[in-house]
């Protein structure tokens, strides 16, 4: 089967990290996000991925690159603008040909990969399988109705009103039934081809739509705060490796040091993950943080924060706690007279100082 990784769309939700890159490409446990779907489809077998990209383009596929690092082809697809999700597929046809595909939304990650879903179409060769998973807030993604049987009978995108608390999961696999559908679908209120429409469509003319429940945690990296709850998320599961120099520190837990790195007088807690040549002084790494490559953090303390590539955090000894911040960004705290905020932040920073 192919891959199709979705990897367009503007990301909102997530400014102003996005205004200076995709959301795809933040770092979660200091990996892009989007190379979670990427090694999730390879894991799965897929040799031939598809990437549809938007604005972002450059970038995705500069990090990206041509899929040789996983031993598989990329292939990129350009939307002209985000118009959806069937949009995506409808554009990709060429690449797709008439083969069945796995569509891997970019900014979802799935502890347990996709494998068994993708035995469980090859077995019972639906028109489509769709992935759900119980959610306190399904009012924010596609939901299911299913019946006593576990047949899918409807399908609604993001219900005021949620008819149940089963949400789709961001992994699909389909047919060539799929490309009819979206043919016959007109786009939403929000101007978008929407993929729930198609399989509803698929549901009303007759063809097998089945679904998977989702064991293990999924999380659709859409918001600040599930930027945080994937890194914590991943990083519980992560294997210790140190590669990096530790002296006259304090280590607890599983951590995991990039070459060239260097902590010295602190404390590190884990599950933690540092990057590559970031110096450590003075300072204290707690719980579910993941430091970037290339970082300075000096008397200061973090937990359960992600701080990307050649930030530099220095004197804050107040803790930084359920943070996100940026690559080559600096926060500094000063002891000197008069006491004042200094701020030089971008549109739609989110700063929040606890006294
Ligand atoms: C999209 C789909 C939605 C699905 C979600 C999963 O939402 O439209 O049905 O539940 O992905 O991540 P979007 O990310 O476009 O808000």
């Amino acid at each position: 089967m192919k891959g199709l990784v979705l990897s367009g769309g503007s990301g909102t939700r997530l400014r102003p990290l996005t205004f200076t890159g995709a959301k795809q490409l933040i770092p979660v446990a200091n990996k892009p996000i989007i190379f979670y779907g990427i090694e999730a489809l390879v894991n799965a077998g897929v040799k031939e991925i598809g990437i549809v990209v938007g604005a972002t383009a450059e970038e995705v596929n500069t990090v990206v690159g041509d899929g040789s690092r996983w031993g598989v082809s990329v292939t990129y697809i350009h939307q002209e603008a985000p118009l959806g999700l069937a949009h995506a597929i409808k554009i990709s046809r060429d690449f797709l040909q008439d083969e069945s595909f796995i569509m891997y939304l970019g900014d979802n990650i799935l502890k347990n990969g996709i494998r068994d879903f993708v035995t469980q179409f090859q077995h019972d060769q639906p028109n489509a399988l769709i992935l759900l998973t119980e959610v306190t807030n399904p009012q924010d993604f596609g939901v299911a109705v299913i019946d006593e049987s576990g047949a899918v009978k409807k399908l609604i995108e993001k219900p005021k009103e949620p008819p149940s608390n089963l949400a789709l999961v961001g992994v699909y696999l389909f047919d060539q039934a799929i490309f009819t559908a979206i043919d016959h679908i007109t786009p939403s209120w929000r101007n978008e081809l929407e993929i729930t429409d198609a399989i509803q469509w698929l549901l009303d003319n007759d063809c097998r739509v089945l679904s998977h429940r989702v064991k293990g945690w999924w999380k659709d990296t859409g918001k600040p705060d599930d930027i945080i709850e994937a890194n914590l998320l991943v990083l519980e599961g992560i294997n210790p490796c140190e590669k990096g120099t530790c002296i006259d520190t304090e280590v607890t837990g599983r951590i995991h040091t990039g070459k060239g790195s260097s902590i010295e007088k602190s404390i590190i807690r884990g599950p933690v993950i540092i990057g590559e040549n970031t110096k450590i002084i003075n300072s204290y790494i707690g719980p579910f943080s993941s430091i970037g490559d290339d970082a300075v953090i000096e008397n200061s303390e973090i937990e359960c924060s992600v701080i990307m590539q050649g930030a530099r955090i220095s004197n804050v000894q107040k803790r930084i706690d359920r943070s996100i911040v940026g690559k080559n960004v600096v926060i500094r705290v000063n002891d000197r007279s008069p006491r004042t905020h200094k701020f030089i932040i971008g549109d739609q920073s989110y700063l929040e100082i606890i006294r």
